[in-house]
């Protein structure tokens, strides 16, 4: 079967279908191969590359420019996952202009296919102007990595009543704002069914249970190359980490005892050349 790139459109289907939307971080070439490969509907080019990629203790440091270095990346290697770039802390919140021409950057110089924005119901606004200028915009609610100190540290999100219903109206803000899907980060799964239930733009979730319509995961937490911390709602699929420690060591007994390389990984020359040497 010819497969196509995943559209927005193809991403509305799968929700009125009930089928579900994956969606995986790729920071660089070759992962992004490897989560096209996979058939993965989209890729995200998350900003936890600050901690994964670059060892930052937060997201909040990475800049625009990081980001676009990263996207670039991504889309050289993903043909047919749809793929959002993730704006940096302080790229969308100083003024509606600025987020916009950041947001532009990311689909002019990075060929990205959206962007992520996080946020409540105050970000809305920033959200529609950067869809009034014609680029696909997801929301991200609940637990914000970027303002994660404005919300005393990395904790479950909407779990009273009332934030819970501040959560539901910005996700309602976000979509009445032209905003095409909706990361919900660390929310109760009640409350994520609710939202996935009262929205007819797809919900992708991380620690919101099942009833999203879609999940995403950190590639690094996935496949085990990230072992600072591991939240609660991460499953390891693989643990690749001593894996490749045990290639690298073995590599480095063998160039120490002379077996590597060895003659299949070498270039013979010709006898008579080598005597005129
Ligand atoms: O930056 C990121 O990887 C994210 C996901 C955790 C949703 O925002």
């Amino acid at each position: 079967m010819d497969r196509k790139k995943v559209t927005i459109a193809d991403l509305f289907e799968k929700k009125r279908e009930g089928k579900k939307i994956t969606m995986m971080t790729a920071y660089d070439y070759p992962t992004a191969v490897l989560v096209d490969q996979a058939g993965i509907d989209t890729i995200l080019v998350g900003d936890s590359l600050a901690m994964v990629m670059l060892g930052y203790e937060s997201t909040v440091p990475v800049t625009m420019d990081e980001m676009i270095h990263h996207c670039k990346a991504v889309y050289r290697g993903a043909k047919y996952g749809f793929i959002l770039g993730d704006m940096p802390f302080m790229s969308y919140q100083v003024s509606i202009e600025k987020a916009v021409e950041n947001a532009g950057r990311f689909i002019k110089e990075a060929v990205c296919d959206s962007v992520k924005l996080e946020g409540g119901s105050e970000m809305a606004p920033v959200a529609e102007a950067i869809v009034k200028a014609g680029i696909p915009v997801c929301a991200h609610i609940g637990l914000t990595p970027q303002t994660a100190t404005m919300l005393s540290g990395f904790k479950v999100q909407g779990k009273d009543a009332e934030s819970a219903r501040e959560l539901v109206t910005a996700a309602k803000d976000f979509e009445a704002a032209g905003c095409f899907m909706i990361v919900m980060e660390c929310i109760p799964d009640l409350l994520a069914e609710r939202i996935t239930q009262e929205l007819t733009i797809p919900t992708i979730g991380i620690g919101a249970g099942k009833d999203c319509d879609g999940q995403v995961l950190v590639y690094h937490d996935l496949v085990g190359l990230f072992d600072r911390f591991t939240p609660k709602f991460v499953k390891q699929y693989v643990d690749l980490s001593p894996q490749i420690v045990d290639a690298l060591v073995q590599y480095k007994k063998e160039v120490e005892e002379g077996s590597f390389p060895g003659p299949e990984h070498s270039f013979a020359m010709k006898a008579e050349e080598a005597e005129k040497l």
